[in-house]
């Protein structure tokens, strides 16, 4: 069974979907950390982000795996685990230019669906999970916050880690990225159809979480009563 979570960023996707393939006992995807990884790659070989060729082959020529025995799975570029570089600035900022790059795009899209496939149970999370990778997806997701309170909890991330912050600059990269990831011609950011939306904005991760689980269990609980007909 595979179920999608989608949504932009700052919305707890990520925590959220962590969070829920726990609970189910599921495999959990993060397909962002693909881009960052190939990201990170364009970043060492030192090629021009704003060339979508020179990314393509940077792509082609490196081997983004995840490492299935931990919880969650290990990110490895060309077999180096690379988890912990993949969240800082420039990290990020690369993966922005990958994302747009649209033979990355169907070659990690193909990569999706083969991990899809071979690992049964999945939570797998990102822009186009339900839209474009798993269309018949069992149970789809979409996560949306109001703009000023992503930019609030991004703010107050970034302050725990004793960074000084203009919520009003984050807001405003915010709003950047979504208008990006929304207008981006492949794999843009859209509520798949049929996907359960679930506005954030004053709920807590737990009670997220709680409500993901619950719509799953009620699903699953039909599904079950209707076979026994
Ligand atoms: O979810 P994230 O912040 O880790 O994603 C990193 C980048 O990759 C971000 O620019 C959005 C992009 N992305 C995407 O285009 N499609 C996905 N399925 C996942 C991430």
């Amino acid at each position: 069974m595979v179920i999608t979570i989608d949504g932009p960023a700052g919305t707890g996707k990520s925590t959220v979907s962590r969070a829920v393939a726990e609970r189910l006992g599921f495999n959990f995807l993060d397909t962002g950390a693909m881009y960052r990884a190939i990201g990170l790659a364009a970043l060492r070989r030192q090629v021009s982000l704003q060339s979508p060729r020179e990314l393509a082959f940077v792509a082609d020529h490196c081997r983004v795996e995840f490492d299935w025995s931990k919880s969650p799975p290990g990110v490895l570029l060309n077999g180096e685990p690379v988890g912990h570089l993949l969240r800082a600035m420039e990290a990020t900022d690369a993966a922005k230019y990958v994302a747009q790059v649209p033979a990355i795009r169907a070659k990690l899209v193909e990569e999706q669906r083969r991990i899809g496939r071979e690992h049964g149970n999945l939570v797998t999370e990102g822009r186009d999970q339900g839209s474009v990778v798993f269309p018949d997806a069992a149970y789809k997701f979409y996560l949306t916050a109001s703009p000023e309170e992503r930019a609030h909890r991004r703010a107050r991330e970034l302050r725990a880690r004793g960074e000084i912050v203009d919520e009003k600059e984050i807001l405003r990269q915010i709003m950047d990225r979504d208008e990006r990831d929304r207008s981006r011609l492949v794999g843009p950011l859209a509520i798949p159809d049929g996907a359960d939306v679930v506005d954030t904005t004053s709920l807590s991760m737990d009670q997220v979480v709680e409500r993901i689980v619950s719509r799953i269990e009620v699903g699953a609980g039909k599904r079950e009563a209707r076979s026994q007909t």
